[in-house]
Parts: C-alpha cells; sequence; structure tokens
C-alpha cells in the first residue's frame, strides 16, 4: 500500500506523518508519535478511549485515518496541560475527585470533557452524563467523573442545577 505525507500537528508539535493510506490516527498515534495516553479499546468507535481533539472537536482516532487530516491539529489528554506545565483544570479535578481507577478511559473522558468545557454550554450533571455517553469506563467510575467535570464547570460559571437539584 501506498504511503501519505501529511502534516499534523501533535499537541502543539507540527511532525511530518508517512504512514500507509489506510493507518488509522490512532495506530499512528501510539505507534509512531508514542502517545500512548490514546488507547487502543476496541478499534470500532464504540468506547471513546481513543478520543482525541481534531482542531478543538473530540474524534475516536480509531476511525480516522492519519492520511485524512493533513493540516489539522491533534490535541490528546496529554496536551490539555496548563500553559506553564502544570496540570489543567480538568486534569486536576479528575485528580481532586479521584476520577481514575485504572485510567484506561481517562485519557478520552479528559479530550471529550474538554471539547464540552471548552464550548461553555450550560450543562446540568444528567447533561454531563449525556456528553460522555460516547465513553464507556469499565471500572464504573461514572459518579466521580461527573463530579470532577461538573467541578469545572462550575468554576467557569456553565455548569447549571438539575429542576430536582443537584444530585
Ligand atoms: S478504540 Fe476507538 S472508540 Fe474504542
Ligand atoms: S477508570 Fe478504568 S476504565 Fe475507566
Amino acid at each position: 500500500m501506498t504511503d501519505a505525507t501529511s502534516r499534523i500537528t501533535v499537541n502543539g508539535r507540527e511532525l511530518e506523518c508517512r504512514a500507509a493510506a489506510h493507518l488509522s490516527l490512532l495506530r499512528w498515534l501510539r505507534d509512531h508519535v508514542g502517545a500512548l495516553e490514546v488507547k487502543y479499546g476496541c478499534g470500532e468507535g464504540v468506547c471513546g478511549a481513543c478520543a482525541v481533539l481534531i482542531d478543538g472537536q473530540a474524534v475516536n482516532s480509531c476511525l480516522v485515518l492519519a492520511a485524512q487530516i493533513d493540516g489539522r491539529a491533534v490535541t490528546t489528554s496529554a496536551g490539555l496541560g496548563s500553559p506553564s506545565g502544570g496540570l489543567g483544570r480538568l486534569q486536576q479535578a479528575f485528580l481532586d475527585r479521584g476520577a481514575a481507577q485504572c485510567g484506561f478511559c481517562t485519557g478520552g473522558m479528559l479530550v471529550t470533557a474538554a471539547e464540552f468545557a471548552g464550548a461553555g454550554e450550560a450543562l446540568d450533571r444528567r447533561s454531563i452524563r449525556d456528553a460522555l455517553h460516547g465513553n464507556l469506563c469499565r471500572c464504573t467510575g461514572y459518579q466521580a467523573i461527573v463530579d470532577a467535570v461538573d467541578d469545572v464547570l462550575r468554576d467557569q460559571g456553565s455548569s447549571s442545577p438539575p429542576a430536582g437539584g443537584w444530585t
């Protein structure tokens, strides 16, 4: 199969991507860039473990070909830190809330949450759960994950109480 060459920015670093035309973005990130925080779960768009931001939009990287995103910017969960080099707000909230158990789903959860936190929408807890519905946690740690995302949305003034009050 013919190689395709493209330029992709990963967490602020512009890289040349020379890969077989059928290589998924997930495989390229893990095997060629060393971005092992992007996890291979199902490989078919079901679990969300491989989610990354492409130009700010959360996408399952197992469903995208690396050759398709020439000129685009990819952000993985490792790229969500603060500009000063410390943990980003979502990362810190996950740590504070104990929102990772085995951690396999955590990168995808962070990336998906970063998309809707960045959009500044007012979300109640049910809406947070809905927004994370494509990210599966095998450890069933959803409560702490929702708590962490809720903390961040409240801090930035984009979380609102549901009709029945906060749970
Ligand atoms: S590995 Fe991509 S959605 Fe599961
Ligand atoms: S923390 Fe283990 S899969 Fe979510």
